[in-house]
Formats: C-alpha cells, structure tokens, sequence
C-alpha cells in the first residue's frame, strides 16, 4: 500500500449505487504503476446531495472526479466550463478541477468509439443501437461522424425518435432512425447491419441471462458489441460468439474512458494494459 501524505492529490467517482465500482481499483493500480501520488475513492452522493459534493470538489480541492448515473446530466449546470462534446451530448462522466474552475468532459463516447474501432472498420457501415439513455447518446453521437446509417431501437419508442431527430438535427454525416424496440424492427434492422450494438443495461449481473437479441437475429457477419462490463461475457456476447461474430465486451470502453479520465487529470499516458488486467481480475472475483 502506497503511503498518503498531505501532499497526496485527491481523485474519485460519485454516484449512487457506487459500492460495486471497479473505478477505485482500476485509477488506483494506475496511479501506482506510474509512482503518481494521487488516491481515487468512492463516494455515494444521493440525488439531493449532488451540488453539496460540488462544492466539496471545489473546497476540498480535488483534482479531479468521475460522475455516474445518476448525475450525469444533472451536473451540467454547477460546472464552470463544458467540452463542447459534453456539451452536445448533455452528460458529463469526467470533472477537472483546474485551479479552481470546473471543467466536465464525457469520456464515455470516446471510449466506445476507440473499443469498436479496434476490432471494426465503421465506414460505410450500417449500425444498428439498443437503448437511447446517456449511454446510446454517448455513442450514437460519436459514431453518427463516422458511419452511413444508424437505427436506435429503444423501449420507449419516443425516446428512440427524439434522439434521432436531434442527432438528423446536428447534421453529423450518418443517416438516423429511431424506432420502438420490437422483434419486427428488430430482425429488419439486423438483417442488413454491419454492427451491433447493447447500450442498454440489460444482461447486467445479476440478471445475466438476459437479453434483448434473440440469437436468430445474429449472424458470423455482425460485429456485435456490449456496453455491460459486468459480467465481461454477456449473454449477447457468447450468442454471437456461438454465431462465429467478433464480440467486443464493455470492458473495452469502461477502460478506454478510465484511460481517458486519467490523462486529462495527471498529463501522462494511461497504462491502459495494467487497468484492462486490474478490471478483468476483480471481474472474476465478482463472478465466483
Ligand atoms: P444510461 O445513462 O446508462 O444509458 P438510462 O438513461 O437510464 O441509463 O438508459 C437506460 C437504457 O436502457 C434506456 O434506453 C432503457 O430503455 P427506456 O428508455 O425504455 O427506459 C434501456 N433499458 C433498461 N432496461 C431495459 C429493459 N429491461 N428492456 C429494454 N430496455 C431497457
């Protein structure tokens, strides 16, 4: 165990639930890898509290904190300064406190972004995304500069449209529909992507035996992708590796978007290869 001084630089996340946050262990491996003096910790902070943690950023002099759900869109507002993507997303997950002025980043969609492109070429592809909460916005948002077509299939089938029409709006390359999230839209959409994506929270731990795919709708061509991390393999993920798929799991963008926090908080290149085995081993202990 690192020793904490006084000159010892303040990190950590806020949220709530936040007990099963695998943030702490995977910034603190992180900060120790490269002899960096700064601890990370975990803070449950109730809806009703949140401006209170704010200002304790500010009075505590953090360097820096993670936001999750759920104030990812309700901190906007208490911050000094947005990144425009951030901004056009509307949800922070990143705070930098620099001198004093709050600046809030989403790395979130970055983080998806970099997991696909390592495996996927998205040009000309058609995707296709469960789900049209903060998550879906992060990504669709991302991905519209970069493919042909997106169809967003949400259960609530306006929030499906309404994100469609804000992203047509934005004007970002791609071609967006947003439709109800049923087994007709479904098996249509499917049939012609390229790529798959879950940006819903379904197949979580610990109902992981879920999903919203049936497996006839995969085939070996679907390049499919799950935002849950916990467990690393979900059901969608070994159904389309059964189909012969690429299957990249959340564990990927959970990291990247770690990674990506921490460059903005210290200046210095994540070990990204020490926080992906730090994240898959307390992954394991989770599942036994
Ligand atoms: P996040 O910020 O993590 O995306 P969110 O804004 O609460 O969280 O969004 C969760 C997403 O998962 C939504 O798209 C939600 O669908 P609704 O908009 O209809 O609520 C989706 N979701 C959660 N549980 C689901 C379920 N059992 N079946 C289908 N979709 C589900």
């Amino acid at each position: 165990m690192r020793r904490v001084s006084s000159e010892t630089k303040l990190c950590g996340v806020i949220g709530d639930p936040i007990e099963h946050s695998l943030s702490p262990v995977m910034h603190n491996a992180a900060f120790e890898a490269l002899n960096l003096d700064y601890v990370y910790l975990a803070f449950r902070v109730k809806k009703e509290d949140l401006r209170k943690s704010i200002d304790g950023i500010r009075g505590m002099n953090f360097v820096g904190v993670n936001v999750t759900i759920p104030h990812k869109v309700n901190v906007l507002p208490l911050l000094d300064w947005l990144d425009p993507v951030a901004e056009a997303i509307g949800a922070v997950n990143t705070i930098h406190n620099q001198d004093g002025e709050l600046l809030g980043y989403n790395t979130d969609g970055v983080g998806a972004l970099k997991a696909l492109k390592g495996r996927a070429a998205l040009r000309r592809k058609r995707i296709v995304i469960l789900g049209a909460g903060g998550a879906a916005r992060a990504l669709a948002f991302y991905l519209a500069k970069e493919c042909d077509e997106i169809t967003i299939l949400n259960r609530t089938g306006d929030r499906a449209a309404s994100l469609a029409k804000d992203l047509t709006n934005r004007k970002l390359g791609a071609v967006v529909l947003g439709l109800p999230l049923n087994q007709e839209n479904l098996r249509q959409s499917l049939a012609t992507a390229d790529i798959l994506i879950n940006a819903t929270s379904v197949g979580m731990f610990p109902r992981i035996n879920d999903t919203l795919v049936p497996s006839q709708f995969l085939s070996p061509s679907l390049v499919t992708f799950d935002i849950v991390y916990n467990p690393p393999k979900t059901k969608l993920l070994s159904d389309a590796e059964a189909k012969g798929a690429t299957a990249i799991s959340g564990v990927e963008m959970f990291v990247n978007q770690g990674a990506l926090s921490f460059e903005i908080w210290t200046g210095k290149e994540a070990p990204t290869e020490i926080m992906r085995k730090v994240v898959i081993t307390e992954l394991r202990k989770l599942l036994k």
